[in-house]
């Protein structure tokens, strides 16, 4: 269960390139004023944060469930402006915790519960085939005799849902909505149901399962304009709003995870070339 301690946040705003930190809940943000949300919550007893009330690390997979569903589909709700759309990156576990090996589908599950929510859509999703070294991609099985092996675990779903109807634009969102085109080749790419294009990468600083700056990259431009506010609560490394900021966004993150300026500044948590440096440009609190 989410306990009482508050959440770091931390904003990088578009034109002054000004980050502010503090501490606070996705509550504190203004109703219906996030455009999109790009998340990838903590796998389900893979990694050990070492704080209390983490989410994941063990937890059953009902409370697990509970703490995504808490943060995901009702606090964001209420954040998320109409027809904003939120972006959901969750790998299924294998695990023999429950004295059998078996899949857990947090993906389906997960999806299930905004489909079963007032006021989520779900919308056609991405598999993320990640190409990285790690034990996920390993084959589960002995030799080469059928029947007992099972198939890798080498893909996350990246989910994706709407709050409610289609966005309309009007005014001057038109001609941002314009300024944020992207190419026929790009559209090609990203709009394809499997992304085998991007590997994953272990680790960034001390931050474990950080995205490539290519996943923020397409989701944000793929589904925000210029100047939308794009809010990852999970930011971990913080490349999500780092990201949005370089794209003309206002980028928005939390996490439980104790970084602050001090830590920031000399790169224990987050290396400085993620946080203080936008368009080759060092940032200074
Ligand atoms: C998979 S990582 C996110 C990685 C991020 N996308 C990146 O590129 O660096 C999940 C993050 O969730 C955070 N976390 C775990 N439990 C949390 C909680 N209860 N509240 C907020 N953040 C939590 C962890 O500190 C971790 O940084």
């Amino acid at each position: 269960m989410i306990g009482s301690k508050p959440r770091r946040w931390f904003m990088v705003q578009k034109d002054s390139r000004k980050i502010s930190v503090g501490e606070g809940e996705e509550f504190d943000l203004a109703p219906e004023s996030v455009h999109l949300v790009i998340t990838s919550p903590p796998y389900w007893e893979l990694k050990d944060y070492g704080f209390d009330d983490q989410i994941g690390f063990g937890q059953s997979p009902q409370d697990y469930m509970k703490d995504l569903k808490r943060i995901l589909i009702k606090k964001m709700a209420r954040a998320m402006a109409p027809g904003g759309i939120m972006c959901v990156n969750i790998g299924d576990v294998y695990s023999s915790a429950s004295g059998m090996f078996m899949k857990w589908p947090f993906g389906s599950w997960l999806e299930r519960e905004f489909f079963n929510s007032d006021q989520w859509v779900p919308l056609p999703s991405i598999l993320w085939k990640k190409i990285t070294s790690t034990r996920s991609n390993a084959f589960l099985g002995s030799g080469m005799l059928p029947v007992n092996a099972y198939v890798t675990n080498d893909i996350e779903h990246i989910l994706l849902f709407r709050k409610g109807n289609k966005r309309e634009f009007d005014g001057e969102e038109k001609m941002r909505r314009k300024s944020s085109e992207f190419t026929k080749d790009q559209r090609d790419i990203w709009y394809s149901q499997l992304w085998d294009d991007i590997p994953g990468i272990g680790s960034r600083g001390a931050q474990q399962a950080a995205w490539p700056r290519e996943i923020p990259y397409r989701l944000i431009r793929m589904f925000s304009i210029e100047g939308d506010v794009v809010v990852d609560p999970f930011c971990g490394s913080g490349i999500g709003p780092i990201v949005a900021a370089e794209l003309g966004r206002c980028g928005i993150g939390f996490d439980r995870k104790d970084w602050d300026k001090d830590q920031a500044l000399t790169g224990t948590y987050v290396p400085k070339r993620y946080l203080f440096k936008i368009n080759g440009r060092v940032i200074a609190l």
